[in-house]
């Protein structure tokens, strides 16, 4: 679906700009990737999901938007990151729009986490988000400002036990929203966080979502619907359009008012 059918806003002002995704060939990032494309967004994105990104593309083709540009990259590695950037950045221009979003919440027994599980699960859920900010802002300088939406989530404010590194880098993410705003927003570089609640993605519902989360989740939301894929993209995309060019440094929750 173009944005011109859609029933939810259409937003100028992303038509034409570079966006770029972290994580983008499956559940929300590809909602991401999928909603800046129908806004008219040129998007790039990273995944090591080569399948994944596949179906994404060819479900993108021939809806009218820009077809994105897929670059395989894990963003535990800064070196392949960079080379993703500059590859996005080669291909479609200067990134004003970044999306941090890649991440993993495969569970984690306390008892036999050793360092390198630490190590692991604080690179793929939080030291990327440093780097790629790094990587991208010289040229959102260049075009006079940017707009960088960090994935936080609802699991580091809420009873959520079995992803301790998950957990700790969703929290440090928020403080990295808080500092990096103040540092860059002098260039008019707004970087804000948007904290998800239990989204009914497919790895979700495959992996985690089980009668007794329906239960809990019917219990602790105050809305009685799922928060799905869209519910977040929608937030994402206003945060990156100049709808909300006042808007920096803080968190904006989608969790169906969990409570
Ligand atoms: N789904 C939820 O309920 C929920 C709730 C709160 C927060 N979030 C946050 O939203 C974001 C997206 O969540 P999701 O549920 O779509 O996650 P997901 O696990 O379904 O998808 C993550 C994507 O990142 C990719 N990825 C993982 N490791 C990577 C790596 N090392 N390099 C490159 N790509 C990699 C995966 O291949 C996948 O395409 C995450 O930051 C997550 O923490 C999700």
């Amino acid at each position: 679906m173009t944005a011109t059918e859609s029933p939810y806003a259409v937003y100028p002002s992303l038509r034409g700009k570079v966006a770029f995704v972290t994580g983008g060939a499956t559940g929300l990032g590809a909602e991401f990737v999928a909603s800046l494309a129908a806004q008219g967004a040129r998007v790039g994105f990273a995944d090591v999901d080569d399948a994944g990104a596949g179906r994404l593309l060819d479900r993108l083709a021939g809806t009218g938007g820009p077809q994105p540009l897929y670059v395989r990259a894990d963003v535990c590695d800064v070196a392949q990151l960079r080379s993703a950037v500059a590859a996005v950045e080669k291909g479609l221009g200067p990134i004003s729009v970044l999306v941090n979003n890649a991440a993993n919440d495969t569970r984690t027994d306390i008892e036999t986490v050793d360092t390198p599980d630490w190590d692991h699960g604080i690179a793929v859920n939080l030291r990327h988000h440093f780097f790629a900010i790094q990587a991208v802002m010289a040229g959102m300088r260049g075009l006079g400002g940017g707009s960088i939406i960090n994935l936080g989530s609802i699991s580091a404010h809420v009873d959520f036990t079995g992803l301790p590194m998950y957990i700790a880098a969703k929290a440090a993410i928020e403080g990295l929203t808080r500092t990096m705003a103040r540092e860059l927003g002098p260039d008019r570089i707004r970087v804000n966080c948007v904290v998800p609640g239990w989204v009914f993605t497919e790895r979700q519902l495959t992996h985690w979502v089980t009668p007794e989360v329906r239960e809990k989740l019917a219990r602790v939301q105050s809305l009685p619907d799922n928060v799905m894929p869209a519910d977040v993209a929608r937030m994402v995309l206003w945060l990156a359009a100049d709808d909300s060019a006042m808007c920096t440094g803080q968190k904006w929750i989608v969790d169906g008012g969990w409570m």
